[in-house]
């Protein structure tokens, strides 16, 4: 199985951004965990960050995975455009969010991609990463 891990705009910054948010752990350490939690799972895993909407579509419409884990950032509560490429790569999707978005300004509370993925894991830190991979890997068994 391979896992494609999808982090959208200003995650490049994770451990260095608003740690009092979301926490001190960088993005490569994230990447790195992923990497060898999938494989503990027999999966690999393929990530990209991007602060470009477009960038994450076309990666997207690459179809070249068995599954998606996004934290879209900011998208996650704008971006119709990547809610209707997950819901045209027809192929299981989690979502994550480390902070707890329904905690936070108003703004955030809406979640766009609701409906279009298997599940939304919100407000759990990092470990949010690795509790979607299981997911996947539950959801291809
Ligand atoms: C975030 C929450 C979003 O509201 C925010 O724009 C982010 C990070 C999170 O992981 O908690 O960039 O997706």
């Amino acid at each position: 199985m391979k896992i494609l891990l999808l982090n959208g705009p200003n995650l490049g910054r994770l451990g260095h951004r608003q740690p009092e948010i979301y926490g001190t752990t960088t993005l490569a350490e994230v990447v790195q965990r992923a990497t060898d939690y999938a494989a503990k799972g027999g999966a690999m895993l393929d990530h990209l960050q991007s602060n470009h909407e477009g960038a994450l579509i076309d990666r997207i419409e690459q179809l070249d995975y068995d599954g998606i884990v996004i934290n879209p950032g900011a998208l996650g509560h704008t971006s119709y455009a990547l809610r209707d490429a997950i819901e045209g790569a027809d192929k299981p999707a989690v979502e994550v969010h480390i902070s707890d978005v329904f905690a936070r300004e108003s703004f955030r509370h809406e979640l766009v991609l609701e409906g279009v993925v298997l599940a939304q894991i919100i407000g759990k830190g990092v470990e949010g990463y690795f509790r979607a991979i299981d997911i996947l890997l539950e959801h291809a068994e």
